[in-house]
């Protein structure tokens, strides 16, 4: 029997790896006014300094390498204080993250911002710094090393692992495990073999009705389901229920979301939904037999990209999620540790009652359960192979399908890489649709667009797909064929922030 539904779908995944990608980007002198501590190392270079006469204001927010609670409320009263008094906000950090939630409340009052984050506190990495705190906003930060090279996020497709097979004998731990995607991503699991252990704070008395369905029906294909009910957000009953598993790899799906258009969160809530995702991962990851651990994969979203508003709590536990993922990495139990950046997945979880409206009118393509839960029992596969070191750390998944395009399908979560598209009629106005295409694409983008068109070719009478995706400061714009859009592009632009 197959626990996941079997209605056939023409969607397909797409993965992207993130890469640094070096920017050039416009430099200001900035009269700053800081918050932080006195002795961050760019605080102590400003004030050494002569102060500039002239140029934008900007608040600085300084944060060192690990992010605290109370850091939430810091940047919340920084975008408040800026929406009042007309500056700018720039966060800075050395590694403890919070651009997520900058970007997102600075969407939701007006407020411009950016964010850097500084791998090297020399004084080539701080004068570089200095130079952009008025940086135009990009979908993530600026990572200034210690040669003073400036980079962004940029975005490399590269294929999901072939499908897999798990053993009897593997024990998959699932956080979240009696949530709509752990529930999916368990019978995934069973399906291919191996025992899933669902852990959640919830116990199955107290599931929906469509769960509680779903768990009998997990229950009955596979009888050795685990499950065990325990708040991971606290250490000492975590250890006291998870100690002495041995999983082979864990899937670790808790989380929470609150927030939503139009909602300004406060600081308590965007505490519970780090804890809910951050803490939830550490404590488990403390509390388990590591010895037969090969893999941990993480659920994360792509709203830790670009900008959210309402959602800043939400995205903020992504991002710290990934942080804490890549901390783990190094230092961790386990071989393989991997953070999906999912988009919005349709039929199941927190956002099934939004998914299908919102993706039908906006256009865009959510990952179908099937699909998503068998390329996570893939990556469960292939991280306890000897190859996973070909594997990136993190990977930002979302769904894309021939033809959907028919009218704007710009996806709300603003995916990063992931393009913008419209399909033009026959003698509509291409150069009008390719500066909206590329402004949906790239909000930051200066209007007019300043880049010029290559390699001009002459357009027949035929609806063109215009498609656009961002590349660092750059957006690159190609025009199709609408009825062949794998067809090499007709015309192909770019533009940049400049
Ligand atoms: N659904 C999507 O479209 C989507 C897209 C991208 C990423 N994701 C991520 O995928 C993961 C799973 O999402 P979902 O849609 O399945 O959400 P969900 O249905 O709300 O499931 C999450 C589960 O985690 C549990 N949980 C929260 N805090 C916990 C804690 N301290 N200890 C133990 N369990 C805890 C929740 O219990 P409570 O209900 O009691 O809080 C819930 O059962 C989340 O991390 C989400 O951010 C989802």
């Amino acid at each position: 029997m197959s626990l996941i539904s079997s209605r056939p779908t023409t969607t397909t995944l797409r993965a992207l790896a993130p890469y640094r990608l070096p920017v050039e980007l416009p430099r200001h002198a900035v009269r700053w006014h800081t918050q932080g501590p006195a002795d961050h190392p760019l605080i102590r270079h400003l004030r050494a300094a002569p102060y500039p006469r002239q140029g934008p204001r900007a608040t600085l927010v300084a944060l060192g390498d690990t992010w605290r609670p109370e850091l939430a409320g810091l940047i919340a009263g920084a975008v408040d204080t800026a929406r009042h008094d007309g500056r700018r906000v720039t966060l800075v950090h050395t590694g403890a993250g919070g651009g997520s939630l900058l970007r997102g409340l600075a969407a939701e009052h007006q407020v411009e911002a950016s964010c850097l984050q500084l791998l090297s506190t020399g004084t080539a990495a701080l004068r570089s710094a200095t130079t952009l705190l008025a940086s135009p906003p990009t979908t993530d930060d600026l990572l200034i090393d210690d040669t003073a090279t400036v980079g962004t996020t940029g975005w490399r497709p590269v294929p999901l692992p072939p499908p897999a097979r798990l053993h009897r004998d593997d024990l998959v731990l699932v956080t979240g495990g009696l949530g709509g995607l752990g529930l999916a991503v368990a019978a995934g699991i069973a399906s291919a073999g191996a025992v899933p252990v669902l852990v959640d704070r919830r116990g199955p008395e107290d599931l929906p009705p469509h769960l509680t369905r779903r768990l009998g029906l997990l229950r009955h294909a596979a009888p050795d389901t685990r499950i065990i009910a325990v708040d991971l957000g606290c250490p000492e009953r975590t250890r006291r229920l998870l100690g002495g598993l041995a999983p082979s790899s864990v899937v670790h799906c808790a989380g929470q979301v609150a927030g939503g258009t139009g909602r300004t969160l406060d600081t308590d809530t965007v505490t519970r939904l780090v804890t809910a995702k951050v803490d939830t991962l550490h404590n488990t990851v403390a509390a388990i037999d590591p010895r037969r651990l090969t893999g941990v994969i993480a659920f994360g979203s792509v709203t830790a990209y670009g900008a959210h508003p309402g959602l800043g709590g939400y995205a903020l536990a992504n991002e710290l999620l990934r942080r804490a993922m890549a901390r783990l990495a190094t230092a961790g139990p386990a071989r393989h540790w991997c953070t999906v950046e999912w988009s919005l997945w349709s039929g199941a979880g927190m956002a099934r009652q939004v998914a299908r409206t919102a993706a039908r009118r906006l256009g865009m393509v959510p990952v179908p359960v099937r699909r998503g839960v068998a390329a996570t029992v893939d990556l469960v596969g292939a991280l306890r192979s000897p190859e996973a070191t070909s594997l990136p750390g993190a990977l930002l998944v979302a769904g894309v399908r021939a033809g959907a395009q028919g009218s704007w399908a710009r996806r709300p979560e603003g995916l990063p890489g992931i393009d913008a598209e419209l399909v033009v009629p026959p003698g509509a106005d291409l150069d009008a649709a390719v500066t909206a295409v590329s402004e949906a694409a790239a909000p930051w983008l200066r209007s007019p667009p300043t880049g010029r068109p290559a390699g001009r070719v002459g357009l027949g009478s035929e609806a063109l797909l215009v498609r656009a995706s961002v590349h660092g400061d750059r957006v690159e714009c190609t025009v199709a064929p609408a009825a062949d859009p794998t067809a090499p592009p007709i015309r192909h632009y770019r533009f940049s922030a400049r």
